[in-house]
């Protein structure tokens, strides 16, 4: 058996997998997240390690035969969010998240400091955004200098999370490259970036590939989980490269959306090249010496639970809401949002943007609202796209994975809004399940991930775009892309 592990934000989440690559057993457990300040986001290391601990007993327990009987253990994880640790590996601070934006002056402190985008591109393939870990640090470095100077080791979630279990400090490459310190192509801390910084160089741990034995569970912690000392785990991937390993995400011509709380759309690519301006991410992919382009909404599925809540009915459940939307036109009546609750990333890499409704009608009720919702979140996963296929990728496949992938009308609806046929797969887990494949390529159960996916994974349903509607979202399209250059000003 193996074990994958996904230290999400909302919650941890472990799924056992068999040898054939099939799902035996799930586990989660909730966790909390603090918001000290307008746009701060924060949790503390130690959240992390008792949830990973309730979840692998809750796997354990669930269990039929020995923890022996598990091969090995790998690890999927949020990504960007900074863990401080001082020299005796301590935390230091609560870890600053990766949905956290308080860092707009270090971003333009970094392009200043490196001579502007394309160095920043040509050194680490990405721009300077609130997001990433670079300038989570100088943040520290500016407003904590005395937690700056004890910090000793920086790690991102998952990688702290094999420390806890192995006493291994490192960072993978795949979780690496979303630092913005990280030469994604020779796979490298880049010294002239760390330089330029002023960032201590010597905090920056070893790094490793996603398929390393990163250690092995030690005895202490054998005997508190239950699972057998000397389990190997291996190294792991970011949340986005493990998502896309448990999506079938490995090969050039595939592609992944994500309706999440987040939204996420993912394309696998050969070349490390970046976009010129920037635009979309270009991280490691967890299988070995690949990439992959990336664009991240911030609020996608978030955006369908906050318009559930605001326009609070007991009997709006998630049935009633894809009903409701079902029964209003391609459209939704001129009735378009913006889905920039929390700001946005891709394409606008703006984190004062904000939502907006706009072609308010006396015709528009609920529903409309409900659909619009919906339409808005799918616009801007096309607005990724086109970025995507703007870097002469040919995709052959949509893969569609998350939450918001279950309601028939949104699948439509996204169908229709790319013009392209989509496809739904066997399994749901995606980031641990991932994981749990890349434990098994790690230990050799798997001889590749080629193999692990093509065990694991299958095509269970197609929605082809129905023309008609497809004409009718161009024309809306073209609409909600004028809206933001619009309204930037005014945010
Ligand atoms: C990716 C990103 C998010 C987190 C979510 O750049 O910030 O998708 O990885 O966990």
């Amino acid at each position: 058996y193996l074990l994958g592990l996904d230290i999400g934000t909302s919650s941890v989440k472990g799924v056992l997998v068999n040898e054939k690559a099939e799902l035996v057993l799930t586990g989660s457990s909730e966790q909390d997240l603090s918001n000290p300040r307008p746009g701060w986001a924060e949790q503390d290391p130690e959240i992390w390690w008792e949830s990973t601990v309730e979840v692998i007993k809750n796997i354990l327990n669930q269990m039929e035969i020995s923890s022996e009987n598990i091969a090995g253990i790998s690890l999927s994880g949020q990504m960007h969010s900074a863990v401080f640790l001082d020299r005796d590996m301590k935390v230091i601070r609560p870890a600053i998240l990766w949905s956290d934006t308080r860092t707009s002056s270090q971003c333009q402190e970094i392009y200043e400091r490196v001579g502007g985008l394309e160095n920043l591109l040509e050194n680490v393939g990405n721009p300077a955004l609130e997001g990433f870990t670079a300038p989570k640090i100088l943040w520290l470095k500016q407003n904590e200098p005395e937690n700056y100077r004890r910090t000793d080791c920086l790690l991102l979630p998952k990688d702290y999370l094999r420390f806890r279990l192995t006493g291994e400090a490192a960072m993978e490459y795949s979780d690496a490259a979303g630092t913005l310190l990280l030469d994604i192509e020779s796979k490298e801390w880049s010294h002239q970036i760390l330089e330029k910084l002023e960032i201590t160089p010597e905090i920056m741990p070893p790094l490793m590939s996603s398929i390393d034995v990163g250690g092995e569970i030690r005895p202490e912690v054998a005997d508190k989980l239950g699972l057998a000392e000397g389990t190997p785990v291996i190294a792991g991937g970011a949340d986005n490269a493990c998502g896309a390993v448990g999506s079938g995400i490995i090969k050039t011509g595939r592609s992944m959306v994500s309706i999440g709380s987040s939204g996420v759309v993912l394309a696998h690519t050969d070349e490390p090249e970046p976009d010129e301006e920037g635009r979309i991410h270009l991280f490691n992919h967890a299988r070995p010496n690949s990439w992959y382009m990336m664009g991240v909404m911030l609020s996608a599925g978030m955006s369908m639970s906050w318009i559930k809540e605001s326009m609070y009915d007991e009997e709006y459940n998630y049935d009633e809401i894809n009903r409701m939307a079902s029964e209003v036109e391609p459209g939704s009546e001129g009735l378009i949002f913006l889905p920039y609750l929390y700001g946005e990333r891709t394409p606008h890499a703006d984190a004062d943007a904000r939502g907006v409704f706009f072609g308010l009608s006396a015709r528009h009720d609920q529903s409309h609202f409900f659909r619009s919702v919906m339409e808005g979140v799918c616009f801007g996963i096309r607005d990724s796209l086109e970025l995507i296929k703007a870097r002469d990728i040919e995709l052959e496949e949509v893969r569609v994975i998350g939450g918001g992938a279950r309601s028939k009308v949104w699948q439509q609806i996204l169908a229709d809004v790319l013009n392209e046929e989509i496809s739904l797969i066997n399994v749901e887990e995606g980031p641990a399940f991932g994981a749990a494949l890349i434990a098994g390529v790690g230990t050799e159960v798997f001889a590749d991930f080629e193999e692990a996916c093509s065990k694991a994974l299958s095509v269970v349903d197609r929605v082809k775009p129905d023309p008609e509607a497809v004409k009718k979202y161009e024309k809306y399209y073209s609409l909600y892309k004028s809206l933001y250059p619009s309204l930037k000003d005014r945010f």
